[in-house]
């Protein structure tokens, strides 16, 4: 029963893992205020590595103010963040496993206010409707900051010990926002053509490259399709053109999501129970303004049902996407989105739609996950109820599902006595 392809080794660039499950990139909320490593971080990733998890993707890390998302948010802003970054990499590489930092800058998709500072910046001011920020333009000047920044926050890592970085580029964040037409209404060399819409994307990969050298591993992370209906979203046919040209640069390896915020959500397709909730009473949406707060409140139970019929879950959902990009390149491809059963990731492998399967939420619910799928273990089952996702950088990542936790805790507590 061990034989089996999601078991077996693969390369991503000069990355050699021993199987070809992913842990997907999952907000932390465990670092300090102003964004350095805690022994509460450590211990999530360690119990994740212990599990042999053969590859950990982090959380994403800001690298200055206008960058960052939330407090508590793990931080490559300075270089006094190295010996933090460097304890987490030596306590996953303890148990075997790599680990692989990603670098972003959240755009508009956050409130400034929570984030610390008074307004956000995007390729053009177009209003988020999902959290009700109206960014600002951004500047040429800080794009330059931007590549730079980012460049930088790559360096710090590498110098920490990671094994690779990846670059996200997906989720409608500053990076994928100025793919897409919809986000990006500039008429500057970042704006209007195909070309232009890529250039920052491709100057942050290529500052990157110079930094961290021809050798080190530089993932991507991309939407299949922006999930923009009606909108001028980017559709998985120029995703494919993006990551082709992005290929033919160098970079080693690509992760396929799906969806910006105004997309409701797509790349967290779950049941929604209870979501806007338990969001606007224990999450980022008590930050949001009173008015605004009380309407998603009363609307919950309607917003919640809206949710599962746009965003409702289905295992191994982007693969339809990641098949198409799969076709296209010849980097590794990884497919984000529901995993939860060994039979789904060997189909997933076996028919080629990917190379290997990166999981967020399983393995919140079962940092053991990838062990007890070896051994034929029951652990305790995620049921994609995004109660983690609700409390998403507010509350440090965990289950928060009642029953499921419950089971995590008594299973954690019998693996450390
Ligand atoms: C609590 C939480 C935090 C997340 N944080 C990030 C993040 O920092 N960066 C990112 O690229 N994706 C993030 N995601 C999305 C996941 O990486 C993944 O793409 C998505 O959850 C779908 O995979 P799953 O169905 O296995 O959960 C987050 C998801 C959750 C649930």
């Amino acid at each position: 029963m061990t034989q089996s392809l999601l078991f077996s080794p693969i390369r991503i660039g000069s990355l050699d893992l021993s199987g070809r499950m992913v842990k997907s990139a999952t907000f932390e909320t465990r670092a300090t205020d102003n964004g350095f490593v805690t022994d509460e971080l450590i211990e999530y990733y360690e119990q994740i590595a212990r599990g042999g998890t053969p590859l950990l993707i982090t959380g994403n890390a800001y690298f200055d103010l206008y960058s960052k998302a939330a407090p508590r948010q793990i931080g490559a802003d300075h270089d006094d963040k190295i010996p933090g970054l460097r304890r987490l990499t030596e306590a996953v590489h303890r148990h075997g496993s790599k680990i692989v930092f990603q670098i972003y800058h959240v755009g508009r998709q956050a409130l400034p206010r929570f984030a610390g500072r008074t307004d956000a910046v995007s390729p053009s001011p177009v209003l988020e409707p999902s959290l009700g920020v109206r960014p600002r333009e951004i500047t040429s000047e800080e794009i330059r900051a931007v590549v730079r920044g980012l460049a930088d926050a790559a360096d710090r890592g590498r110098k920490a010990g990671f094994d690779g970085v990846q670059i996200h580029a997906a989720h409608g964040y500053l990076l994928s926002a100025f793919l897409t037409p919809h986000t990006n209404r500039r008429t500057d060399a970042y704006g209007g053509s195909f070309e232009n819409r890529m250039r920052l994307l491709l100057e942050v990969y290529r500052a990157v490259r110079e930094r961290v050298g021809p050798d080190y591993p530089v993932i991507l992370k991309l939407n299949g399709s922006d999930d923009l209906p009606l909108r001028r979203g980017l559709k998985p046919e120029d995703l494919v053109r993006i990551a082709r040209r992005m290929e033919a640069e160098g970079v080693d390896g690509i992760e396929i999501s799906a969806g910006h915020y105004e997309s409701a959500f797509t790349f967290e397709r779950g049941m929604w129970k209870g979501f806007f909730s338990a969001i606007t009473t224990v999450g980022v949406g008590t930050y949001l303004p009173w008015y605004r707060r009380l309407s998603v409140r009363l609307l919950a139970p309607a917003l919640d049902w809206g949710l599962g019929r746009i965003a409702g879950y289905r295992e191994g959902f982007n693969l339809p996407y990641a098949r198409r990009f799969k076709e296209a390149l010849r980097i590794p491809v990884i497919c984000a989105g529901g995993f939860i059963h060994r039979e789904a990731m060997e189909e997933a492998l076996t028919t080629g739609a990917c190379d290997m399967v990166s999981v967020a939420r399983a393995l919140i619910a079962d940092p053991f996950l990838y062990r007890h799928l070896k051994e034929g273990v029951e652990g305790p089952r995620c049921d994609f109820c995004n109660a983690c996702f609700a409390r998403g950088a507010t509350w440090p990542v965990d289950c928060y599902n009642e029953a499921v936790r419950a089971e995590k805790d008594r299973m954690l507590a019998s693996a450390s006595g």
